[in-house]
């Protein structure tokens, strides 16, 4: 049955392939970025925003339940990295990140809630990162970012329980896109051989998880946050 999801950061990367895999699978996807849309579908509806542009989410998701009456998925994709020494990372950069990454998914979070505690259902992905249990140097504001993400998940994913809400998270390793693309290649390759499966990550790997957690029958996992290539949290 067609499904409505609200995908953020669907531009590029992974959230543009999550938009268009779950379009071809015949669903609604709802997207949003600070660009504009890359996708052309008829069940794609695409909002320039900034996703921790408080008033604008809640624009998006007020519209999103106007046209399609409904929101049964939420993945939290959008996302931002730096990679820098803690001594030479601005603040400005810092409160970036936090903004993007944590802020965003709050907004997201909370806003599309109260649209599925109506419905009395509905699935919420997060997304975490191995450079968090992994406490990899120079990604120490990206990873605690992604830190408070998976705190976020657990304690949302126990608030909302009683509303048939599952909340968990996917923690990708390296996945080949433009967050990494400046990553020097002697730090990746170091990065993947502390992985349990030392490979870059695919979009199939990201999606099998997603596709895990939004099945019907994960109505009894929450607060569970997945990390992939073998790493521990
Ligand atoms: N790739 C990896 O190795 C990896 C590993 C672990 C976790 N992750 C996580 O996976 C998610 C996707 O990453 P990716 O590799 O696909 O990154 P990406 O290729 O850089 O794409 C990021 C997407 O998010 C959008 N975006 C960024 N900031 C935004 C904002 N403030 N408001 C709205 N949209 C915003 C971007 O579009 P605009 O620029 O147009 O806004 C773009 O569509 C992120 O949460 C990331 O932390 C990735």
């Amino acid at each position: 049955m067609s499904k409505v999801f609200i995908i953020t950061g669907t531009r590029k990367g992974i959230g543009k392939g999550l938009a268009e895999y779950y379009l071809n699978k015949g669903n609604i996807v709802v997207g949003c970025s600070r660009g504009k849309s890359s996708i052309e579908h008829k069940s794609y509806r695409h909002f320039c925003l900034n996703v921790s542009d408080e008033k604008a989410v809640v624009d998006m998701v007020r519209k999103t339940k106007k046209e399609f009456k409904r929101i049964d998925v939420l993945l939290n994709n959008a996302g931002i990295a730096s990679m820098n020494h803690i001594l030479t990372t601005p603040l400005k950069t810092a409160k970036n990140i936090f903004n993007t990454n944590f802020f965003g998914s709050f907004l997201f979070i909370r806003e599309i809630a109260k649209v599925m505690m109506k419905q009395k259902q509905g699935r919420i992905v997060n997304f975490a990162t191995v450079a968090t249990p992994l406490r990899l140097e120079g990604e120490a504001i990206y990873a605690a970012s992604k830190a408070a993400i998976v705190n976020l998940t657990e304690i949302a994913a126990r608030e909302l329980a009683g509303f048939n809400i599952t909340v968990n998270a996917v923690g990708p390793t390296p996945v080949p896109t433009d967050l990494i693309k400046n990553v020097p290649k002697e730090k990746m390759q170091a990065l993947l051989n502390r992985q349990a499966i030392k490979r870059f990550g695919e979009f199939r790997d990201v999606v099998n998880v997603i596709d895990f957690f939004i099945d019907e029958r994960s109505d009894f996992i929450t607060g569970q946050v997945i990390y992939l290539g073998g790493v521990n949290g």
